[in-house]
């Protein structure tokens, strides 16, 4: 065994000149009798391999020559800067160690011809391979780290909120139900909010970060039935909080995601410059507003009536940054939402919007504090209170104003990337028809 350091290919440029060893796998290979070029990935870059049947060995040649997609191995040889070359660096091949040789008669199912959407979601496992896929993977990392670096820097404490539940926070339609022990049933959470605002009690200002269900049965590109969300809550805050902090992380993402992520933006195609125009601030408009810029582009919506994903689109059309819409009628909205004091009818909430057609990335607000109208609140919606008893607590010991709102993770990438769908903004979705890989 070589003892020579083993270098990721990112960071093959610190090593101009050096034989050093790169382990992963064959990404392609081109050809001819007396030259190969592997193309070698291992997840933090591809570097093109020069193998030159005159300066090496024959059977070494010969292995090289056979190799097929996807096999594993490690490549021995010396880094030489290339201006032409992809990241700047060529390896010329001294030696090879083949680890798992993909065989002839089973080979690797995605080659690079163009494949469909089922077939390649099918083979989930094996499509995160792919170029694309790794740019996205990265992306969504840093989204994610993003995230948490905004609400870390400044004062939000992350406390973590469970998954089995024993009340819908979000409608009891989209609720998964599970046999729990002795005959009980629970619910896979739909937002971690509710236990969020008991968290902003104690520590004033909280964030959860984790999976969330919806038995969402809507075939959508927005739609995932298993999806991550962000959820921040505040002590002492109202709306205009939820706006300014949505608006103040929507940008600071954006800005981490141009600044560390460029390579991968580039191998997505995305036009960057729409991103670079994401600052603040994000036009703000009210549902009442936004129903008659509808009602003027043709829709049929009527006022009291939820927007759908083709209404999100026209709203954002006139902008090119996200907006947000306030103050929905309380009637399409959850159970939580505070009312706006000086019209009862609509609620202290606001949807994010992103442009490009990609809908609602954030949904928040203000939430009721007073005891009595949180129970008129909990019966209106025919919920079950004794589920509630330790919500409706929160509104007996020290109740004050607050405020929060959720983001879902794949909505944010999928936008940032510019996916057509929210599927490949997860490593594994979950769909109304797939539940595998
Ligand atoms: O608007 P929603 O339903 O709001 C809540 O769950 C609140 N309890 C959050 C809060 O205030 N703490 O969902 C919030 C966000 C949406 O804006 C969207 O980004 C995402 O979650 N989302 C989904 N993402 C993928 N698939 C689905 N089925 C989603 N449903 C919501
Ligand atoms: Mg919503």
């Amino acid at each position: 065994m070589s003892t020579l350091p083993v270098v990721r290919i990112a960071d093959a440029g610190h090593h101009d000149g050096e034989t050093v060893r790169i382990a992963g796998w064959l990404y392609n290979l081109r050809k001819s009798g007396k030259i190969c070029f592997p193309l070698v990935r291992d997840g933090s870059g591809i570097i093109q391999c020069v193998a030159v049947k005159s300066a090496l060995p024959e059977d070494v040649f010969e292995s090289i020559k056979n190799l097929t997609q996807e096999s594993s191995l490690i490549v021995t040889g010396k880094i030489r800067a290339e201006a032409r070359a992809a990241g700047g660096f060529e390896m010329d091949v001294e030696s090879v160690e083949i680890l798992q040789r993909v065989t002839e008669e089973d080979p690797y199912p995605i080659t690079p011809k163009d494949h469909g959407i089922e077939f390649l979601m099918d083979h989930r496992h094996l499509w995160l391979r792919s170029k694309r896929q790794t740019a996205i993977i990265k992306i969504r990392h840093e989204v994610i780290k993003a995230v948490r670096d905004y609400f870390d820097s400044n004062g939000f404490t992350l406390m973590d909120t469970p998954i089995f539940t024993p009340a819908a926070c979000e409608g009891t339609t989209t609720l998964f139900e599970c046999d729990y022990f002795e005959d009980e049933k629970v619910y896979l959470t739909q937002s971690g909010q509710l236990y969020n605002e008991a968290n902003a009690m104690a520590l004033g200002k909280v964030y959860c970060f984790g999976p969330t269900f919806r038995a969402e049965k809507s075939k959508t590109r927005r739609h995932l039935t298993e999806f991550w969300m962000v959820e921040p809550e505040m002590a002492y805050a109202t709306l205009e909080d939820v706006k300014r902090v949505a608006e103040e992380m929507i940008v600071f993402i954006v800005g981490r995601v141009l600044e560390n992520r460029k390579a991968e933006l580039a191998a997505l195609d995305r036009d960057v410059q729409k991103l670079n125009a994401i600052q603040a601030p994000f036009p703000r408009i009210s549902y009442d507003e936004a129903v008659k810029i509808l009602q003027s582009k043709g829709s049929e919506i009527q006022w009291g009536g939820d927007f759908g994903g083709t209404d999100e689109t026209i709203l954002t059309e006139a902008f090119d940054r996200p907006i947000m819409v306030d103050r929905y009628p309380s009637e399409v909205k959850a159970f939580y939402f505070e009312p706006d004091p000086d019209r009862p009818e609509v609620a202290l909430g606001v949807d994010v919007l992103a442009p490009e057609g990609y809908g609602e990335i954030i949904g928040g607000g203000q939430r009721v504090h007073s005891l009595d109208l949180l129970l008129k609140r909990i019966d209106e919606h025919k919920l079950p209170r004794e589920a509630f008893n330790w919500y409706i607590d929160l509104r007996k010991f020290g109740s004050v104003p607050h405020a929060g709102f959720g983001m879902g993770i794949e909505r944010c990438v999928s936008w940032i990337c510019g996916l057509e769908h929210l599927r490949e903004a997860i490593p594994y979705p979950r769909m109304l028809n797939r539940t595998r890989p």
